[in-house]
């Protein structure tokens, strides 16, 4: 630590795949936030749910954790999320942050939201990259952390390390978002493009699986639960919404999908899974619908590795923002973009 360094102090709730890249990601990139904010990051903390948990005051050897997770290894210790947030909560360290990266509940967001609550009661910013606390609990959790004078961040719910909400929050001040409708959701982006060329379901579903793009339980891509977290997210952050997936009219792909497409596509239209999401005079409202896009649709002529969003605004009419591949890395990059911020508006260094 140089004399002149802040400590910042680290928990990762979740060590699967996002949580593992961005430790690697943090240690790679450690000096970047070293220069910008003097402060010296170290993770003291990593949590799992069957593969036990680790503390270190002095900071954890990153690559080595990585190295034994990887290779099958479960940590010694079996302390919870609660135990290592209170580790957190008593230590001296001027930034602390708790980083949640545990797995989406498409039924209430639990344990993720308790995680975000507890760490924030305990003095600590909160990063999340699982949609659910932002499609379930946004207006809470906001409040709650804006009142205790700390961040909750989440750039990683939607297009992984892709800029939304940052985009609106830090570069569009003063600017009202009107309404918005994209594709977000990769794994039925694929599926539908694939019926569309004539191949079949399982096929291109079982692809998108060994790839590791799919949901561990690919009903939540198939029966629309994803795209619904996300259109919840963004309609809950971008039109001051108070939604959940569950209150998003939600459409998904069935037995009926594939002769759809071809009716679609015969028709001269693209069957596509579209979110949309508009301020209306009761309030605002989000959806997910297999939709017929006309060919020069910007959504129509997206790749089936590509998700986009468009924005519509009141000042800057629409903005269109693309991802034409997502990786788990640009997940990993959310979480580090999102600690950056935490950095900036601790005003530590810069
Ligand atoms: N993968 C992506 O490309 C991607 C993209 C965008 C967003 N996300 C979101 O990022 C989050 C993590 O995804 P992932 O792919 O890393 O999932 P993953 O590989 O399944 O890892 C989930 C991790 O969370 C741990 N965990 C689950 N429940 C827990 C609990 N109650 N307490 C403590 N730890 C718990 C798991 O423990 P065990 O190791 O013991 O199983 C595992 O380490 C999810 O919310 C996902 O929706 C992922």
């Amino acid at each position: 630590l140089a004399s002149d360094e802040r400590r910042l102090e680290l928990a990762l709730l979740g060590f699967g795949h996002v949580g593992r890249r961005f430790a690697l990601l943090l240690d790679e990139r450690r000096d970047d936030l070293r220069r910008a904010f003097r402060v010296d990051p170290r993770v003291v903390a990593i949590c799992t749910s069957k593969h036990g948990s680790i503390y270190n005051r002095q900071g954890i050897d990153l690559r080595d954790a990585v190295a034994r997770r990887s290779s099958g290894q479960s940590f010694g210790s079996h302390e919870t999320p609660a135990d290592l947030i209170a580790r957190l909560e008593s230590s001296a360290a001027p930034v602390r942050v708790v980083m949640e990266a545990t797995t989406l509940s498409v039924s209430d967001a639990q344990p993720a939201i308790a995680h975000i609550e507890m760490a924030l009661d305990s003095g600590c910013h909160a990063v999340t990259v699982n949609k659910g606390p932002v499609a379930f609990a946004f207006r809470r959790l906001h409040q709650f952390a804006s009142d205790k004078g700390l961040s909750f961040l989440f750039e990683g719910a939607v297009m992984d390390g892709v800029p939304i909400f940052n985009l609106v929050r830090e570069t569009l001040p003063s600017v009202k978002v009107t309404g918005f409708r994209g594709i977000v959701n990769t794994t039925t982006q694929h599926v539908l493009m694939a019926l569309e060329a004539g191949e079949p379901f399982a096929a291109a579903l079982e692809r998108m699986q060994a790839e590791g793009i799919a949901e561990a339980d690919p009903a939540l891509d198939l029966q629309g639960w994803d795209a619904a977290a996300k259109a919840a997210a963004l309609a809950n952050v971008l039109l001051d919404a108070d939604l959940t997936p569950h209150t998003v009219a939600r459409e998904g792909l069935g037995p009926g999908t594939a002769a759809a497409v071809q009716r679609a596509f015969a028709a001269g239209r693209r069957l596509r899974l579209v979110i949309s999401g508009s301020r209306g005079s009761g309030g605002a409202h989000a959806s997910v619908r297999l939709t017929g896009l006309e060919p020069t649709d910007i959504l129509a002529t997206l790749a089936s590795t590509a998700n986009a969003l468009i924005l519509t605004t009141d000042l800057l009419d629409e903005i269109a923002i693309c991802q034409m591949r997502g990786n788990v890395t640009q997940t990993a990059y959310a979480l580090f973009s999102d600690l950056v911020t935490v950095c900036r508006r601790a005003g530590a260094g810069g």
